[in-house]
């Protein structure tokens, strides 16, 4: 909507920018201790013994693994306890400037104080919060101090890692007096056609001045190429001083471009504020037009297109980098799981690091973003339904207000499998948090992650929810539309399938459901801690990949499903415990290498040509072997040492092809064919003794800064370049040059190496090492050895 006094701002240049605004990282150069010194949040306190680090950091992952750890294997088996960390800054403050500190999260119970001065708690460790510094800041030039005590130390409080300490990044930000506030703009596109789309534009602006002063507020669109297409001026509004005030605002787009999963098209919209037409403050917010629907009969529509949502949960940990936040180890994630064709994230079970959103817009993924996993009734001792009743509604609130603005977010989840479902206590609570999210934002759906999804749920019974979200329970999906006339489903949580990373029990075709239950028959857990990657062994709550994938793709109603998990996660070692310390349920194993069923959704989920053969070849004589295909083309020919084992056609629902063979060493080959044409080939050959070591970098050239990182994957490999599957080489690793080692890891839920550490087990074949780089730029060399092998020798180069 233009009106002739804006055309000058259409057409002109952006008008002076003062700014006014600034957002630093503050994460370089603190100070930290474990342990809980008296009076360490006083200026004059003597910090000179403690260490020094850049945050986000989480000193759990430093520690050893344990049984004995609070946390049990459940959290990780990782040291928690209590830290402190310190940092010194200067601040030139011109009178009536603003100035905050941002976290992006600190798990858990953290305070905070300015120069002696305490600023508050925050006991749930995955919000984001605030505070103004202002008022206790010292004149320009001289120091300040901030401190920071976490308090992780009443465990068990998870049920997973939660990693300890600042573990997301901290920001400075500077204002002028009259400003907007944290999450003060709020951005929906109400109406959206190929033709046209309106974008509304919600911008708060506080003023700190004790005066009155005249606001107003001028709203620039840009598209993706970045030219401007529209633009719109507020009328100048009386703000008297130390109140707010919101200014409500629309632009239209002609011919939108939609932001979708294939093509995450952003706009940028700049925020302005002005006082007696001078520019105080400036906002850049990213923003996607897109329309989500979902319907009952049709699952969920994007742009008015089914679009089914191939979703997987993920914990936020990070593998062996702990939980601390690195965007491109979350990048890499999404890299991964976009390659095997998923579109769609569940925050399992609470508010992510805002990074991870910025990714999912930007690379097209849609995010169902969660609120808790605990309401007033617990489930582990010391976790969140402590604090409940005295902060749910700031949590909540919090988690909306930051996140509302993100294209990627499709739907809000209240809670994950709260044990109030169970009783009448869920119907009351369910209405008061579906409530509060549709006051600040009543564009998205509500929904919750139920295991017990029937009619008498007591959250379903509230109404409340606009999605029923059905956790497992997969044999009930066909039943929805008479079970629940009229609703809409979504699967919040399904599957669990366990798997370890190249370890195979046979026969493939035998489904295992463990931990055993009830009248299961079949075999018991593995004496070595592993669980088939066969798509063979499943909790008896959930179910193979297969048996709920054959389930979701042939009914439209259902929207889609998020699979449990994505990635491996450290904790919850089911079906094992101790000496397991990290899942089984990932797609992809705790190190990002995939597992056998990856591919088996890249064959469904995206439009690649996929061929994929396992297991490995190293059997004994005797043994009969299940050679399994997952392929984009119905018809495989499989070949042993040359002789054909017969060619097979996917039938009716199959997701795979297998032949039973009795094992002699040498080579398979599997060659995929359409009409007869021979399209793909793949070929496993027999390893023999582990000779050499390769090394492969995902990126060669990374940015210096300190912050980025190349994961290196490392093999062992026979003299003739083979894959040793069982290899469990001892690596060591020297690196030097502008980088160093981050952390190593092999995906095996079972080792209790450090992650940070220079060496690292191949299991399976196979480790990983993520190299991080220094500040300056330059060259850094990775060197790889270990007994009896040639070493390995990678350059990589810091920009
Ligand atoms: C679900 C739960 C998840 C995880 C999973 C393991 O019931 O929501 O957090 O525990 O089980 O199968």
């Amino acid at each position: 909507m233009i009106t002739g006094g804006i055309f000058l701002f259409l057409h002109g240049c952006e008008p002076e920018n003062q700014n006014l605004r600034s957002r630093q990282n503050f994460g370089n150069d603190w100070k930290f201790t474990l342990g809980d010194p008296e009076g360490a949040q006083r200026e004059d306190f003597n910090d000179a013994q403690w260490r020094n680090l850049d945050v986000p950091h989480d000193w759990s992952i430093e520690g050893d693994f344990s049984r004995d750890h609070p946390a049990t294997p459940g959290g990780g088996a990782l040291p928690g306890g209590v830290g402190w960390y310190r940092k010194g800054f200067t601040a030139d403050i011109t009178i009536g400037k603003q100035l905050f500190i941002d976290f992006d999260g600190v798990y858990r119970n953290s305070e905070v104080w300015i120069n002696g001065h305490y600023l508050g708690k925050r006991p749930y460790g995955y919000s984001s919060f605030r505070y103004n510094l202002t008022p206790y800041l010292k004149p320009s030039g001289e120091q300040n101090l901030v401190a920071v005590r976490v308090d992780n130390s009443a465990q068990p409080n998870s049920r997973w890692y939660s990693g300890s300490g600042i573990y997301r990044n901290v920001w400075l930000v500077t204002t002028a007096p009259v400003y907007i506030p944290q999450w003060g703009l709020y951005v929906t596109t109400p109406e959206v056609t190929d033709q046209q789309a309106e974008v509304s534009v919600v911008t708060r602006v506080k003023n700190s001045l004790g005066k009155r002063v005249r606001v107003q507020v001028r709203n620039l669109l840009y598209d993706q190429n970045g030219k401007r297409i529209n633009g719109t001026i507020s009328d100048k509004k009386e703000l008297d001083g130390n109140t707010n005030l919101e200014v409500f605002q629309k632009l239209d787009v002609k011919k939108p471009s939609l932001w979708s999963v294939e093509n995450p098209v952003l706009y940028r919209l700049v925020t302005q504020v002005l006082v007696d037409n001078k520019v105080v403050d400036r906002m850049e917010t990213s923003l996607g037009i897109r329309r989500c629907e979902f319907d009952s009969l049709k699952g969920f529509l994007l742009n008015g297109k089914p679009q089914k949502i191939n979703g997987v949960c993920n914990h936020h940990d990070l593998g062996c980098l702990g939980a601390a936040v690195h965007v491109r180890a979350l990048e890499r994630q999404l890299e991964i799981l976009r390659d095997m064709g998923v579109n769609s994230i569940r925050t399992s079970h609470n508010p992510p690091a805002p990074e991870l959103l910025d990714l999912c817009d930007r690379m097209g993924f849609l995010v169902l973003d969660e609120a808790f996993d605990v309401w007033q009734k617990s489930k582990t001792r010391y976790d969140y339904a402590l604090d409940f009743a005295e902060w749910h509604q700031r949590d909540l609130q919090d988690m909306v207000l930051r996140d509302r603005n993100h294209p990627s977010v499709f739907a809000w989840s209240i809670g994950n499998e709260v044990l109030e479902q169970w009783d009448s206590t869920g119907i009351q609570l369910t209405k008061e948090l579906a409530a509060m999210v549709k006051l600040i934002d009543p564009t998205r759906p509500v929904t919750s992650g139920l295991n017990f999804p029937v009619p008498e749920n007591s959250l379903i019974r509230s109404g409340a929810l606009d999605l029923i979200g059905f956790n497992y329970k997969q044999a009930d999906f066909i039943r929805f539309p008479e079970t629940f006339p009229g609703q809409k489903f979504l699967g919040t949580e399904t599957v669990s399938a366990l798997m370890t990373r190249g370890s195979y029990d046979m026969p493939s075709d035998l489904i295992r459901r463990w931990p055993v239950r009830g009248d299961y028959k079949g075999p018991g857990p593995n004496a070595d801690f592993t669980c088939s990657a066969y798509d063979n062994c499943s909790a008896p709550w959930g179910s193979t990949h297969e048996e709920t994938w054959k389930i979701v793709k042939k009914y439209p109603f259902l929207s889609g499903q998020f699979i449990w998990t994505g990635f491996d996660y450290l904790g919850e070692p089911t079906p094992y415990w101790w000496p397991s310390r990290s899942s089984y349920f990932g797609i992809i194993d705790l190190a990002g290498f995939p597992k056998d069923v990856y591919y088996m959704y890249q064959s469904e989920w995206t439009n690649r040509e996929v061929l994929h053969i396992f297991p490995h070849w190293n059997w004994n004589p005797g043994d009969s072997v299940d050679v399994l295909a997952y392929s984009s083309y119905p018809e495989v020919e499989l070949f042993l040492n040359g002789k054909s084992m017969g060619s097979k056609i996917r039938q009716g629902d199959d997701l795979h092809l297998m032949w039973r063979l009795a094992w002699e060493p040498g080579t398979i080959k599997a060659v995929s064919k359409k009409e007869g044409r021979e399209m793909m080939i793949r070929e496993i050959k027999t390893a023999g003794e582990p000779a050499k070591i390769h090394l492969m970098a995902d990126r060669s050239e990374i940015s210096s800064g300190g912050n980025d990182l190349s994961f290196v994957t490392v093999d062992i490999l026979d003299k003739e370049g083979n894959p040793v599957p069982h290899a469990g080489n001892l690596v060591r690793f020297e690196i030097s040059g502008g980088a160093s080692l981050a952390g190593v890891d092999n995906g095996n839920p079972v080792s209790h190496e450090p992650f940070r550490a220079n060496y690292r087990k191949a299991f399976n074949g196979k480790c990983l090492a993520v190299i991080r780089s220094s500040r300056s730029p330059g060259k850094a060399t990775l060197k790889a050895f270990s007994d009896g092998l040639d070493p390995a020798e990678l350059v990589l180069t810091v920009k």
